[in-house]
């Protein structure tokens, strides 16, 4: 297990670029399973999780190249369509493979993925839209084999706006006789970036960012070259991060548009924040008030910035209330915090956080992806060291995390 030890207190000032999205790169790699081509995709973040999903697409038999953010996807000689338990287990988002593989070889066999331990995170809507698709599953052993004679397009009306149950049902429905219409689908600006290259392949699919998507099936599909949106939660993580610490920042490769719930939040905060086209600059006030937030799917507040933002408010003057409505385990990093001074009180679903003068350095353990960042956040303000463990969580979702915020001031030994 490997940690930082954060020297806290130092207020970060100047210039970040933020990397690829983790949540767009995911099903964006599966895409390119889909044609059989040589696919080049850029800005891919270099974490954990984009590797490991690599790693299951070379043990099917993809040939991939790598140089920095640039990924070379061949998937003209795939073997097998059988995903690895031990690698299904390692992240979440390799159910997303599942549909891709259905698509084109209208097989696969998988088993539950695992991922950071949030709370329960079925399947079940991805496997019921698979059904309606026409696609036969028997469970057995541990394993989901998945098979069809014919995909056929149909309606799908999600019962909840699942981001994953969207985008898989999405690719398994590329190649679809007639047309498939996913109702109540999320509307994530990741599944836009999923369409966008889906039909740069020359898939027909359009609705995307709205609650209905058409796809309309094609018989085949060409090779693309694709760059990766920017990481709307890095940014709203550095954002924070900056905050905490009294700083200012100029934000470049951004979408602001994409996290104007966190912006509102950081403005009623007392933050100044300007955004241009792809730039985001924040100065922060003297001290930060305390707000409500409520995690919604989006364009509500984003449940991945829950825990960063939580732990922001720790030091808020005043109390705050947050809700999370879409995680039910999302509140561990709080017992942590708890160990740096912080003051807060969880009842289900609410955390009352009640702002402090100041944090105290700690030994602290990070247990998922998000989480982790909170107490990164709490150990850059903190008055002394921080040693934040099990930072293997970090790397699945932050680039460089480390370098980029000592790059602006702070002083974090990896
Ligand atoms: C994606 C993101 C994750 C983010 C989440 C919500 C990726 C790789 N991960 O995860 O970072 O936190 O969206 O914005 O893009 N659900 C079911 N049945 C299902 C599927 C989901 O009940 O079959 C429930 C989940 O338990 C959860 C809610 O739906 O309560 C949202 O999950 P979902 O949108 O599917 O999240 P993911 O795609 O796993």
């Amino acid at each position: 297990m490997s940690n930082y030890i954060i020297e806290g207190g130092r207020k970060l000032e100047g210039e970040l670029k933020v990397s690829g999205s983790k949540n767009a790169s995911l099903p964006i790699i599966a895409a390119c399973i889909l044609n059989g081509k040589k696919n080049t995709l850029y800005n891919v973040p270099n974490i954990v999780d984009t590797n490991k999903t690599l790693e299951i697409l070379k043990i099917l038999g993809c040939n991939i190249k790598k140089n920095n953010n640039k990924i070379i996807i061949d998937s003209s000689n795939i073997k097998t369509h059988e995903i690895p338990d031990k690698l299904m287990r390692e992240l979440r988002s390799s159910v997303i493979l599942a549909g891709a593989l259905i698509s084109r070889f209208k097989n696969a066999v998988f088993s539950y993925p695992g991922g950071c331990d949030i709370g329960s995170r079925p399947i079940d809507l991805h496997l019921s839209g698979f059904k309606k698709l026409g696609i036969e599953i028997e469970e057995e052993g541990g394993y989901i084999r998945c098979k069809a004679e014919n995909i056929v397009g149909t309606d799908i009306t999600l019962d909840f706006p699942s981001v994953g149950a969207t985008e898989n049902i999405m690719l398994a429905s590329v190649f679809a006789e007639g047309e498939t219409l996913i109702k109540n689908a999320a509307l994530e600006p990741e599944i836009v970036d999923l369409q966008n290259i889906l039909n740069k392949m020359g898939a027909k699919v359009e609705g995307a960012g709205t609650n209905i998507i058409k796809i309309t099936g094609v018989k085949r599909l060409k090779e693309v070259s694709y760059n990766i949106m920017p990481d709307r939660i890095e940014a709203g993580t550095l954002l924070c991060m900056v905050a905490a610490t009294g700083g200012n920042v100029k934000l470049k490769g951004v979408v602001p548009e994409h996290i104007y719930q966190v912006i509102y939040k950081l403005e009623e905060c007392g933050c100044k924040v300007e955004c241009q086209k792809d730039l985001i600059m924040l100065q922060s006030p003297k001290k930060l008030k305390a707000v409500d937030i409520k995690t919604m799917p989006y364009p509500g507040f984003p449940t991945d910035m829950q825990s960063v933002f939580g732990a922001m408010l720790t030091i808020a003057k005043g109390t705050s209330l947050v809700i999370e409505n879409i995680f039910e385990s999302r509140f561990k990093y709080t017992n942590e915090l708890k160990r740096m001074g912080a003051k807060i009180t969880i009842e289900g679903k609410s955390a009352v956080i009640k702002g402090v003068k100041k944090l105290t350095g700690a030994e602290v353990e990070a247990s998922d992806l998000r989480g982790g960042a909170a107490l990164v956040l709490a150990g850059l303000v903190a008055k002394g060291e921080t040693k934040v463990e099990n930072i293997e969580y970090l790397l699945r979702g932050y680039e460089n995390l480390d370098k980029k915020l000592n790059s602006i001031g702070a002083k974090i030994i990896g």
